[in-house]
Parts: C-alpha cells; structure tokens; sequence
C-alpha cells in the first residue's frame, strides 16, 4: 500500500458561519458553529487516508483537553500518530469564519506547532525512509520544513511542499521538492509576479521540478514536464475551509498510485470541490468511495 508521511501542523478549528465576514471593528453575531480537527498537516493527512493511502504523521500538541481530542481522532482515522510528540504549550488552534458565498478568513495560533524541530525530525529519519511520499506545508518553523526536505530526499523520497500559508521560502529548498503546490495568492506572494504562468515559470527556474498551481472553481495549472491547465467541477461551495488541503493529500496519493499528472490534476481537483460542500476542516474530507461516485 501507498505510504505517506505528513509533517505539518494540527489544529483545533473553532468555525463560525457568518452573513459576511467582518469588517475593522465590527462585532458580528454568527449563525452558527462547528469546532472540528484542523490544521493544513492533519488535513493533509486525514485527506490522503480517506482516499486509501497508509498515512502516519509528525506533529506535536498540547498536554491539553484539545490535544487528546485531536489524537484521538487522528487515531480513529486510522492514521499512525506515535510520533506525534506532545509538549506543555497548548494545542494550535484556528479561528475560522465562514461567509453565506463560503468565503472564509482564517487566524491561527501556532502554539505546539512550533516545538515541531530539526531534533524531532531527525529522530523521525527511519521513519521518512519507510514512506513514498512526504508533504509538507509552511506551519511549523521553516528550518524544520526545508530540514524535513532534505532528509527525505537524502532517501529518495517523493517530497510535496505545498507553501501555505504563504512565506518567503530559503532559496536551496526548491532542490527537495518535487511538487511544490501553491494557491493563486500564494504564488504571487512567494515570487512577486501576479501573473500565474509567469509566475510558475519563475518558480522553475528558481529550481522546482513540478509546479501544480490550485485556482479554486478555475480548476488547476501544472507546470514541469509540460503544462497542463485542468477544468475544475461546477459545485456549489458552502465552505472552502480545506479544499487546497483534500487537493493536496489526493495528489500524493493520485501520483503515488501511478496516475498520470493530468489524471492526478483532475481527482485532486474533484476531492478539492467535494471538500468545499460541507463546512468544517476534517469533518468536510471526502471518502475514495464518494470520490469515486462523483467521478462518475
Ligand atoms: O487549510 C485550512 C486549515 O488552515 C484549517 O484547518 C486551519 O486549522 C488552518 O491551519
């Protein structure tokens, strides 16, 4: 079976839905609220292990009520969680509000996430060498990220960096990654060029192999050994909280089963949409069974 390792970030969403998101200094009431599993790591990970893949991840939590609840459900998902490290700073948590069009703001405490070191990693090495892929993302320290890089590719291993949330990246990390994935702001962010294909074009010559571009319901753009532009699926949105997530866990595990890039592009993009019609982080991510009946 297809093993990934996800080293990233888990969280504790706290979600209200709201009319409209708030404006400066307006206190809102909500219309409704959620608290569901987070993080762009936890849902990378939930993501891949629904759609059929081995996962396990490296994290870290609070010695808190919100840590033990997190575990555990990463736990029920059938994901390995022992080396998920627990520490006595509390659980990273999300803020999360949800518009009536499924627009969202989102602010995250870090707290845990940032005890996620170079020092755990490296007790973690064996464990990079017993997986295909690793996917990574920017809420744990940047040290740790372009570390983690490194080891896997040390070991031959698929590395996927999917840059979110956006952050200046060091200039040597790109020669780890395979697959670097940004969203439409973030890749403006990350090269200063607004245009996507410029853009893309910037950040292969800055050394990335594969450029895979998520543009939410314009679908998807690939740039690497060749490029590609694949249509996304008309749905309504109730809540995006986690889509470029879904969309990264079904990559690795689309181009970990052997699909070609274009098919990969077009199952991420259908478990990115599916993601996008219930609100809530894990509570939204699509089965391979679903997934498979949508496809039809
Ligand atoms: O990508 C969505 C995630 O971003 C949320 O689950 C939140 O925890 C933040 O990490």
């Amino acid at each position: 079976m297809l093993k990934i390792l996800v080293i990233g970030s888990i969280n504790m969403d706290y979600v209200c839905t709201v009319d409209e998101l708030p404006k400066k200094g307006e206190t809102l009431l909500s219309n409704g609220f959620v608290d569901s599993g987070g993080g762009k790591g936890a849902n990378q990970a939930v993501a891949a292990r629904r759609l059929g893949a081995e996962v396990a991840m490296i994290g870290a939590v609070g010695k808190d009520v919100s840590g033990d609840k997190l575990i555990d459900s990463l736990r029920k998902e059938g994901i390995n969680v022992d080396y998920i490290k627990r520490v006595d700073i509390p659980t990273g948590n999300a803020i999360v509000t949800v518009d009536k069009n499924g627009d969202n703001t989102i602010v995250v405490y870090s707290g845990a996430n940032f005890q996620v070191d170079e020092e755990l990693i490296n007790s973690y090495e064996a464990v990079i060498e017993d997986n295909d892929f690793i996917i990574l993302q920017l809420e744990i320290p940047m040290n740790t990220v372009l570390y983690s890089a490194k080891l896997a590719k040390k070991h031959g291993k698929k590395v996927v960096l999917n840059p979110a949330p956006a952050k200046e990246l060091p200039k040597e990390i790109y020669e780890y990654i395979d697959y670097i994935t940004p969203n439409e702001t973030e890749l403006a962010r990350i090269t200063g060029i607004d245009d996507i294909k410029l853009a893309s074009k910037e950040l292969v010559n800055r050394g990335a192999k594969n450029v895979v571009v998520t543009l939410g319901e314009k679908g998807s753009y690939y740039l690497g050994d060749g490029e590609l532009e694949v249509e996304s699926f008309k749905i309504e949105a109730v809540d995006t909280t986690a889509a470029g997530d879904s969309f990264n866990g079904a990559l690795a595990v689309a181009l970990g089963e052997g699909k070609s890039i274009e098919e990969a592009l077009k199952y991420a993009n259908a478990v990115g949409a599916l993601t996008t019609t219930k609100i809530g982080a894990q509570v939204s991510l699509p089965y391979k069974e679903e997934v498979k009946e949508f496809l039809k």
